[in-house]
C-alpha cells in the first residue's frame, strides 16, 4: 500500500491532497483541498501570473497542514511527496515545487515532480469506472485540447490537437465577449441552460490538409470565436439586450458536437472501444451528456473524470504519483526546477535521478 502527499499550483488554484493506493489498484482520496483564486483574477478577466504566485505562497502551507490532519497521516509515514513541476506558469509552479522538495528533504521522503497533463489523465482513475488500456483520451482544459491514444502497454501517442485556442480558452474568450465573466466555462454553462442551442449556426473549425480534404481529428476554435463576434455584431443589440441564453447554448453545442464527433471517429478508426474524458472542460454538463449518448450508439464505453477532479486539483497529481510509484520509477532529483512548457510524451524524463531542467 502506498500513500502520497500531492501539491498543485500550476495556474490559479492552490491545492493539496493525501491519497492511498491499495494493492488491488484502488485509490482512496483521504483528503483534498483547493483554495481558488478565481474571484481575484475575475476582476482582470483572466489569470494574472504575479498575483497567482503570491496567493499560492500564502495558501499552500495551510492546505498542507489541513490535508495531513484530515488524512491522519504524518508526513514521514508517506511513500512520496509529489508536486506539479511542468507545464504551467513558471512562478506559480515554483511554489509547489519548492514546498514539495523542502518537505521531501526535511522528512527524508522521495520527491516526485509530476507532469500536469499526466495528472489530468490520472484523474479518471479516481472515478467509479477506471479504464483499462487500450483507450482514447480526450483531454480538454484551458491550455490543451488533445486526443491521446493509450496503448496496451501504457504507451501514449497523440492523434489529434487544436491548431489554435484550446477548448477552455474558447469558453473563456467567448464568455468575455458576451460579458459573462471569468472563468468562462461555468459562466457559459449556467446561462446556456435555458437557451435554444439550434438558434445560431456556427462553424465547426476544420483543419485543411495540404493534399485536400480535412484533418479528421484536429481542432480549431479561433474561427468559432470570430463567428460569435460577427453574430453579436449582426444582431446589433445593446449588450444588455443580447439573447445571451441562445448565444451561449449554440456555442456550447457546437463545441460539444465537434469534440464528440472527432473523438468518436478517432476511437472507431483505431479500433478502440473505450473513451476517456478529462480536464476542466470535461466538467461541462452538455458535453458529458452528448459524449455518453453518442458513444452508447456506437458501442463505445465512456469514463469521465469525476466532476470534482476535472478542473485543477491536487488529487489528480497524487493519482499520477501513485501510478508512477506502482511502476517503480525513480524519484525526481531535488535539483529539478520547473518548466513552463514540457511535452507529455517526454514526461518520463521528469522521473529520473538526472534533473531535466
Ligand atoms: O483543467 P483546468 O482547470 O486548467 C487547465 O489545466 O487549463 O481547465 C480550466 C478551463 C477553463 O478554460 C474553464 O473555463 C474550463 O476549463 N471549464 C469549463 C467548465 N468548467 C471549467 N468549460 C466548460 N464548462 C464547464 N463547466
Ligand atoms: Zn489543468
Amino acid at each position: 500500500m502506498h500513500a502520497v502527499l500531492a501539491l498543485e499550483t500550476s495556474c490559479d488554484e492552490s491545492a493539496a491532497a493525501v491519497l492511498r493506493r491499495h494493492p488491488d489498484g484502488r485509490i482512496d482520496v483521504l483528503a483534498s483541498r483547493i483554495a481558488s483564486q478565481v474571484e481575484e483574477h475575475a476582476r482582470w478577466g483572466g489569470v494574472v501570473p504575479e498575483i497567482a504566485s503570491r496567493r499560492h505562497v500564502e495558501a499552500l502551507p495551510g492546505l498542507v497542514e489541513a490535508v495531513a490532519d484530515e488524512a491522519g497521516l504524518a508526513l514521514d509515514q508517506l511513500d512520496a511527496i509529489a508536486a506539479t513541476i511542468a507545464p504551467g506558469l513558471a512562478g506559480a509552479l515554483m511554489v509547489a515545487s519548492v514546498t514539495g522538495r523542502t518537505l521531501a528533504a526535511l522528512h527524508q521522503r522521495p520527491f516526485l515532480g509530476i507532469h500536469h497533463l499526466e495528472g489530468h489523465l490520472a484523474s479518471v482513475m479516481l472515478g467509479d469506472a477506471p479504464p483499462h488500456p487500450p483507450y482514447l483520451v480526450l483531454l480538454v482544459s484551458g491550455g490543451h485540447t488533445e486526443l491521446i491514444l493509450v496503448a496496451d502497454d501504457g504507451g501514449m501517442k497523440r492523434l489529434g490537437r487544436s491548431h489554435d485556442d484550446a477548448a477552455g480558452e474558447a469558453f473563456d474568450k467567448v464568455a468575455r465577449l458576451l460579458g459573462l465573466g471569468y472563468p468562462g466555462g461555468p459562466a457559459i454553462q449556467a446561462v446556456a441552460e435555458t437557451g435554444d442551442a439550434t438558434r445560431f449556426r456556427l462553424p465547426k473549425g476544420r483543419i485543411s490538409l495540404p493534399g485536400g480534404g480535412f484533418h479528421p481529428y484536429d481542432f480549431s476554435f479561433s474561427g468559432l470565436k470570430t463567428a460569435m463576434l460577427r453574430t453579436v455584431e449582426t444582431l446589433g443589440e445593446a449588450k444588455d439586450q443580447l439573447p445571451l441564453a441562445d448565444l451561449a447554448a449554440s456555442f456550447e453545442q457546437v463545441v460539444a458536437d465537434v469534440l464528440v464527433q472527432r473523438s468518436l471517429r478517432c476511437a472507431e478508426d483505431h479500433g478502440v472501444h473505450q473513451l476517456v474524458m478529462v480536464g476542466g472542460v470535461a466538467a461541462n454538463r452538455r458535453l458529458r451528456r452528448c459524449m455518453v449518448e453518442r458513444a452508447q450508439e456506437r458501442d463505445i464505453a465512456v469514463s469521465i473524470a469525476p466532476m470534482a477532479f476535472c478542473t485543477d486539483n491536487a488529487a489528480m497529481i497524487g493519482a499520477a504519483a501513485l501510478l508512477r510509484l506502482g511502476q517503480n520509477t525513480a524519484s525526481t532529483s531535488l535539483e529539478t526546477g520547473v518548466a513552463a512548457r514540457w511535452p507529455l510524451d517526454q514526461a518520463d524524463a521528469l522521473y529520473t535521478t538526472n534533473a531535466p531542467f
